[in-house]
């Protein structure tokens, strides 16, 4: 017999069925063994009386929750009083004539049968396996792959290509700290995890590939935060050519709206097409650079979007940007390194570089930063005038010195974006933190729990790849 998942049993009634899955619930009545089985699809109830099969009620009284069973029984219609109006196979059950224990289960370390949310974050994260069998958390991971699902669909239709790039890459000072990756065969040198892939979807479009996309893991060495996955979160990162910053936004407006009216048709989006703000605008009526434009905020269902634009193309550097230039330089990069300046304001870059507009964008979800991108610098001049402006040294030029050879090979005009994934699935499911859609992510504290990691490595492979480990006194 083939095996029939469980949310198809309602078009078998009177039929008989092989079942698979895991034990959620066990009840025993006296006699009669009720047994919820679950799978990937949902739940039913197995009833096993011993006048059906007395050995499969042998078998079912030695089972516990999260056994595997393997089972055999016939699909009936309940009495219309044992309804259940809250599981989709409420209205049938399934009188069993076979049970077989596949696995067995130890007592689970916590209930997944409920919220886990109230589970200490350090015990979820060691039985994640245990905690994705919650049902919340597989709707979480089915919302995000649906998300991805449609992006890749989208994109291709509009005749995008995917991409993968490197992730050995090169350290080059973006912004916030790398993730270093030893070199074997060059000792003493590193490639780095990628922040983003910024640099190669650029070197994409002079390669004349005009429009690429990717679901892009990036790396960054940051303290946790809301909002923020520490070490790693992914992308969807774009880029076109022969474009303008209209064009971007409209691509990206039309995408997600089209993703919400698919995905999530109960969500309503505030306003359409989404509100346009400048920064200045943005700070003096809201206080910030990343508005909350909803109408009600206890609206679980409420999606405002709006876009932010004409940012300065320049901040003042912070002590948060010790990689930028050689800290001689007051100013750091808003967005990033290669964007353009505003053209209206290219004379303002010698005479009041505070005041330059860059063309970037950012993308604002119900007051959270999902999006950002920019049109970018694609004459080397003005590349290098923003590198001197933000106080790079000769030798922090030089590590963009591809960039600028690349340049001088017919650059055509680019752009792009980044919405982040994590974040924007977060909303959509309406969680409050973005491991909650996840299925494995860092804890607070930058540890994975469940692999132990990060770990020491054996003294062979610290000597193969010529590294010495020099710890702090407290640490020894
Ligand atoms: P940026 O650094 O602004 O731009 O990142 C773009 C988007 O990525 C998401 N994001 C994060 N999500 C979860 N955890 C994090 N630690 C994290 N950091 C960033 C956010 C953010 O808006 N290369 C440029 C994009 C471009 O110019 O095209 C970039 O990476 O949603």
């Amino acid at each position: 017999m083939q095996r029939t998942l469980t949310k198809d049993t309602i078009n078998k009634t009177g039929g008989a069925v092989l079942l698979k899955g895991w034990v959620n619930v066990r009840r025993d009545h006296g006699k009669l063994i009720f047994l919820d089985l679950r799978d990937m699809s949902g739940l039913v109830q197995l009833v096993v009386n011993p006048k059906v099969s007395n050995e499969a009620h042998k078998n079912a009284s030695e089972v516990r929750n999260e056994y595997v069973l393997e089972v055999e029984g016939l699909v009936k219609q309940r009495d219309a009083k044992l309804i259940n109006p809250n599981i989709e196979t409420g209205k049938i059950e399934i009188e069993v004539t076979k049970l077989n224990v596949i696995s067995r289960s130890k007592a689970l370390p916590f209930d997944i049968t409920s919220d886990t949310t109230n589970v200490s974050e350090e015990v979820r994260l060691k039985y994640r396996y245990l905690d994705l069998r919650n049902e919340r958390m597989k709707k979480n991971l089915r919302l995000r792959h649906k998300v991805i699902h449609f992006i890749r669909n989208y994109l291709t239709d509009q005749g995008f290509t995917e991409v993968q790039t490197p992730i050995l890459t090169k350290s080059t000072p973006e912004g916030a700290r790398d993730y270093l990756v030893p070199s074997r065969i060059y000792p003493g040198k590193f490639f780095a995890l990628p922040q983003s892939p910024q640099q190669y979807k650029q070197l994409l479009m002079v390669a004349g590939l005009e429009k690429y996309f990717q679901i892009a893991p990036c790396f960054r060495d940051e303290d946790a935060r809301a909002d923020r996955s520490p070490g790693e979160f992914y992308q969807l990162d774009l880029e076109m050519s022969f474009v303008t910053q209209n064009d971007i936004l409209e691509l990206t407006e039309d995408l997600y709206t089209k993703l919400v009216e698919a995905i999530t048709p109960e969500k309503r989006i505030t306003q359409k097409p989404w509100p346009r703000i400048s920064y200045k605008q943005a700070k003096e009526k809201y206080g910030n650079d990343k508005p909350d434009l909803r109408k009600d905020k206890d609206d679980p269902n409420e999606l405002a979007f709006c876009w932010v634009l004409d940012f300065p193309l320049f901040t003042e550097q912070t002590e948060e940007d010790f990689f930028h230039g050689s800290g001689e330089s007051k100013w750091a990069p808003s967005h990033h390194m290669f964007t353009s300046p505003h053209p209206d304001d290219l004379a303002l870059l010698d005479k009041d570089p505070g005041k330059v507009r860059g063309l970037q964008h950012d993308l604002v979800l119900n007051g959270v930063e999902i999006g950002g991108g920019s049109i970018r610098i694609h004459d080397p001049q003005i590349q290098e005038k923003i590198f001197d402006l933000i106080g790079f040294t000769d030798e922090q030029k030089n590590q963009f010195a591809h960039m600028l050879e690349a340049f001088a090979y017919g650059v055509p005009p680019h752009g792009g974006i980044a919405p982040g994934i994590d974040r924007f699935v977060r909303i959509l499911a309406g969680e409050d933190k973005i491991a909650e859609v996840i299925a494995f992510p860092l804890s607070g504290a930058v540890r994975d729990p469940l692999m132990g990691s990060p770990s020491e490595v054996s003294p062979k492979q610290l000597k193969e790849l010529h590294l010495k480990v020099d710890l702090p006194k407290e640490k020894k």
